[in-house]
Order: C-alpha cells, then structure tokens, then sequence
C-alpha cells in the first residue's frame, strides 16, 4: 500500500491547475482560484473551480470533486495505481515498491489485457482472411461503411472450437479462460467460446479491450429458432464488470462534451448505427438493464442524458425500471430524459427506414422523467371507482418514497398530487378536456365502455377485477410475496415473468434482484434484507380478502404452486390487457369495423378468463378449508 504520507508529497509537487488544462480544460483566473466550464457535466457559465494552494477542484454544479489522483482516474479514466505512476513519473517521485499481492493482481491484468488486444487484432485479421466472407457479407447487409467497420473494430471468429488457442498460442490455456475467451466445463476439453460470430470488441474507458460481444451471422434469427443466443458476450472477468461498463462510452464521452447530450440505447449495433448516421454520442448497456452505476457514469458526463426504448411495451417497462432504478439517485440538475421509439424500430432501424434526420427529431422529442412517470402510472388501469383512483395516488407516492433527495422528493410530490387531482377529480366548468378526463369513465364509451360482467355473479367479477388492479392490485401483490417467501427458490422461476411487470411492487423487485445477487434462498434471510431496505412482509392483513392456497397453513409447492405462478401471472399480465382492453375499445369505437370488434372482443374474453382463474383459485381454498 502506498502510504499517505506519500500521497501527501505526490500532491504538493503536482499543479492541479496545469494538469487539468493539459487535459483541455481552458482555465481562467478568479482570485485565488482558477474557473473553467466543467468538464464533467455540460453547463454554459463556468462553475468548475481549481484551487491550486489546497491541490482540489470543485464544480458547484454538479458536486465533481477532487485532488490530482481523482482528476486522472474520474476525468482520464485511469486506474488509481496507473494515475498515481504517471502522476509520479511527472513529479520525479519514485512510485514505493507496491504490496505484492496487490503487484500481482495488476500484473494479472496487465497480461490479460494482452490477451484481449491480441485476440482483437486477431478477429479483425480474421474477417479479410478466407473464411471471413460470411462475416463480410453480412456487415455489407448491414450497410456499414469500411471506415465504420474500422472504427468500431469489427472482427470474426471462425467455427473451430479451438481455433483461437491455436492462434494465441503464446498464452497459457489458463489466461485463456479467465480472459473469458475459453469456456471449461468439468472434465471436458476446454473449447473457444466465440465461434462462427461477427466480433465487436467492448473497450473500457481509455479504449482498452476488456470484453467482446459477438453477433451470429444470420440474418434476424432470434434464439428460439436455434437455441443459440444472437449476442454472447464475455463473462465477468478481472477486466470485464458488464455492470460497470458503457458500450463505446471512451468515444462518447468526448463526443457529448460537444453536444452536451449523451443518448443510451438498447444495443450496440444501435450505437454503431447512430455513429455512422453523425450521432457519436451513444452508448448502451451490456444485455442489460442499466444499473446504478451506470447511471452513475452517465451523470459524471452529462446531467440529463437521453435513454431512447422501443415503443412497444416490453419498452415501456424497460423505462419504467429504469425510472425506478434513477428515483433515489436523483440529486439537484441530475434526471434522465426518455424517447419512446416509434413501435418495433430500434434505432438502427429508424435510421435506415426514415434517415438520421427521423432519428435526431425522435432524439429531440425526449421527454422529462416526471412526465413519464406520470403517464404510465395513468395508464396503467382504468380509473373508474375511488379505489382505484386511490390506487393510483398510492402507486405515485411510493414512487416519491423511493426518492432520496429530501427537496427533490416534496417537489415531485406536489408536481404528481397536482396532476393526480386535476386528472381524478378534472374541474368540468374550467379547462375541462378530453385529455384530463379519466380513462375508462363509465358512460363515455356507450356500451363498450367496460368489459361487460360475467353474467353469472357480477359482484364477485368486480370484486376480482379490482383485486388485480389499482389499490387492490397491492393485497394480490402482497400474497404473491407471502408466497415466494414460503418457497423462495420460486422467485428465480418465476423471475422473468415478474420482470415484466409495468411497475413491479418494490419488494418483490428487490427479492428478484437479492436472489439474482446469489443470496441465499432462506424466507428469513430474503425478509432480512426486505427489512433492511425498509420494506415491510406483509402480513395476512395485507391480503385479507384472497384466500389462495398457497397462503394456508398445510399449501404444498406439489399442489399450491400451480395456483402461485397463476397469481404472478394476473399480476402482472392483468394490467397489461386492461390497457389493451381499453385501448382495443376506444379503437373500436371510432372505427366501427368487424375487425375491431373481434379484437375488442378476444381481448374482453381473455380478461374473463383471468378472472375465472383468480376466483377458482380462492374458491378452492375456501372449499377444502
Ligand atoms: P436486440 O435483440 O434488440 O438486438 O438486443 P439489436 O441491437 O437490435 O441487434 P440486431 O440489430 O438484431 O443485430 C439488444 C441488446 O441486447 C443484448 C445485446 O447487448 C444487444 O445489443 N442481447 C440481445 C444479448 O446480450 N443476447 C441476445 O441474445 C440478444
Ligand atoms: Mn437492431
């Protein structure tokens, strides 16, 4: 370790204020210190304030901080240990020779980022070379330039299982493998784990390979059809930390300085496509939803950077996660502004079908967090009795809950209590529209206007239909939890159906996530860290009036959980088909055709359904109790 006497004496012989301008930053003087616009968010008047007697920089904007070090590791991208050498080399300091262990890990990587930049140059050698033609032809399908191709480094690695080690033959099978290059599975010969794919190499930020993804070469096959994924990428590795990295986030971040925008979008053929179309400033997550940290590095670049998902509802939940995941983030000038893409374009496909100038009008539409929020939670059910209007206030103020930021919080609570009343409880002799008027208001859509009771108990339907949705969706979600939690290793099954949820229960989005983290899957553990995170398990009073099986005393995961993954199911699948139900009708209603009707009618009919399904499954219960 080195020690902080050192460090002391590596700062008083470093002038932060030389260094920083030698990184592009025009300096000027005010008093003792020196001004400059910061270079870490995009501003017009200059905030960002070096101070060279105390060796700090300060933006009174967005809070960047720092001394030498943190200016070569935040502004450069450097490692702590690479800041600190050339910090030393300048300063004529010896670096003191370092703990060993820790010298070996970063020998460790210093070697496993010859590995990747030798596999690179390989790939891209591989694509002119015979056998690359495949690979070739499909990038001309794709219509990327040779300088794009150059740029963003494309490459191919070829069918054989063991054509890379052949080819890296110089570094033992073990660098190999932990580079991610090679996968061993037990007792098997290890075997090359990017074959017959189209190679991007995923550089960290000051360009250095660390990962790779590759495309297969067909043409839009998705992974049900072979079972082989359409993008693999590299496993964490001591380089690689998916969760950590921005795809081509070392070229757009000197871009967006320019521009003041940063846009995230969903893919990295995306980002290419937007390079070539003259927008460089682009990144994108990994095959992932965008984590805290990543949205941590997006904000060191810009205050409001621009997320872009599809139009269709797999998208709209994206954003909401995303939404969700920013909420106690957010701090004073830092949001996100979201575009919602024409239905069914990514952004590649925008451009290609409408011309960049479509994709800079789509960029240029983003709207504001709030405003997004706002609207889907809207959506989300029809607001026709106090229930549910109260369901949806509820749904909006766990959202202000979750903000962190004690001023930004109240004043996202005004701003949506404001909405809430002027939509729930609109003024009809002032201002009175269309617009503000809550959806699915009985009466305004004549007999189409709700799906018609099942005729054998009405009561009972409108007792179920309102527990899956607005404030009763909350008690459904409740005994959902209270049955994950008898038999947690449920939640990884039942994972992906809660990821698409359009607004999950938090706790039911933390257990995913905990179980995802690899926690152990104890119901007293999992209640722990609900506890910790100050979310309540509910009790049998959170779900008083569903008497499912999977919630009595002697349920059974052999007989109960059928009637549990049905329950997740209606949680999260009834919301989505009220909102295409409600849509479906007001389609209906203007146009009148048979067509319509039929869709109207199918979508009603699923809804019933549903609904059977919930009733039957209490009813069960309360027979055989
Ligand atoms: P998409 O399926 O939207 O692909 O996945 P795309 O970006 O439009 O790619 P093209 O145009 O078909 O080539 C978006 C992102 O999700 C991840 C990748 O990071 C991809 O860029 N992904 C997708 C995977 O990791 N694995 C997959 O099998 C599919
Ligand atoms: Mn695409």
């Amino acid at each position: 370790m080195l020690s902080p006497q050192w460090l002391d004496q590596l700062r008083t012989r470093i002038t932060l204020s030389a260094l920083i301008s030698r990184s592009g930053v025009r300096l000027l003087r005010a008093g003792r210190e020196q001004k400059a616009c910061c270079p870490f968010h995009s501003e017009k008047s200059p905030s960002f304030t070096v101070n060279d007697e105390k060796g700090f920089y300060h933006c009174f904007g967005c809070g960047a901080h720092g001394d030498a070090i943190r200016w070569m590791t935040d502004h450069q991208g450097l490692s702590f240990m690479d800041a600190v050498k050339e910090l030393a080399a300048e300063a004529g300091l010896d670096v003191p020779a370092p703990d060993p262990r820790m010298a070996k890990a970063a020998e460790k990587r210093d070697s496993l980022h010859d590995v990747m930049a030798e596999a690179q140059g390989w790939f891209v050698h591989n694509l002119t070379a015979p056998g690359g033609e495949g690979a070739q032809a499909y990038l001309a399908s794709r219509g990327f330039d040779a300088a794009t191709v150059q740029r963003f480094g494309f490459g191919y690695a070829p069918e054989d299982r063991q054509a890379l080690k052949g080819a890296l033959s110089r570094f033992p099978e073990p660098m190999l493998i932990e580079a991610g290059l090679r996968i061993v599975v037990e007792d098997r010969d290890p075997y090359d784990r990017f074959r017959g794919r189209l190679m991007l190499p995923i550089q960290d930020a000051r360009g250095r390979v660390i990962a790779f993804g590759g495309r297969i070469l067909a043409k839009d096959k998705t992974p049900k059809d072979s079972g082989a994924p359409k993008y693999l990428n590299s496993p964490d590795t001591p380089l690689f930390d998916k969760g950590r990295t921005l795809y081509n986030l070392h070229r757009a971040a000197p871009a967006a300085r320019e521009t003041g925008r940063l846009v995230v979008v969903e893919g990295y053929m995306d980002v290419i496509a937007l390079a070539a179309a003259g927008i460089a400033e682009a990144v994108a997550p990994l095959g992932t939803a965008l984590t805290e940290q990543q949205i941590e590095m997006l904000w060191r670049h810009i205050e409001t950077p621009v997320l872009c998902f599809d139009g269709d509802a797999a998208g709209q939940r994206a954003a909401m996660r995303a939404i969700t995941r920013a909420l106690p983030l957010l701090r004073p000038a830092h949001s996100l502004r979201i575009v919602r893409l024409p239905q069914g374009l990514d952004p590649d496909d925008l451009i290609k079908a409408q011309g960049p100038a479509a994709m800079r009008a789509v960029l240029d539409e983003a709207r504001s967090l709030i405003d997004v929020l706002w609207e889907t939670e809207r959506d989300a059910v029809p607001l026709v009795t106090p229930e549910d209007k109260a369901g949806l206030k509820a749904r909006l103020m766990a959202h202000v809950e979750a903000i962190a930021h004690p001023d930004i919080a109240s004043l996202y609570r005004r701003e949506l209590t404001d909405r809430f009343s002027a939509f729930a409880f609109p003024k009809r002799d002032s201002g009175w529209s269309n617009q503000s008027q809550p959806r699915g208001r009985p009466g305004r859509n004549g007999r189409f206007g709700q799906p018609a009771p099942a005729p054998s108990s009405p009561e009972s339907l409108e007792r179920l239909r309102r527990a899956s949705s607005g404030g009763a969706r909350d008690s459904l979600a409740a005994a959902v939890i209270a049955g994950l939690l008898r038999w947690p290793a449920q939640i990884a099954q039942h994972a992906e159906m809660l990821a698409r949820a359009p607004s999950l229960d938090p706790r039911l989005a933390l257990l995913v996530d905990s179980v995802d983290a690899g926690e152990p899957l104890e119901s007293e553990h999992l209640a722990t860290i609900l506890a910790a995170n100050g979310l309540e398990v509910p009790g049998p009073a959170a779900y008083s009036g569903l008497r499912f099986g999977f919630l009595g005393p002697d349920a059974t995961l052999e007989q109960d959980g059928p009637d549990l993954a049905s329950a997740i199911l209606i949680l999260v699948e009834r919301p989505m088909l009220e909102a295409a139900l409600k849509a479906a009708t007001d389609r209906h209603i203007h146009e009148f055709t048979e067509e319509s009707f039929a869709e109207q009618q199918r979508l009603r009919e699923r809804m019933l359904e549903f609904d059977a399904r919930l009733r039957h499954m209490a009813a069960r219960h309360a027979a055989s109790s």
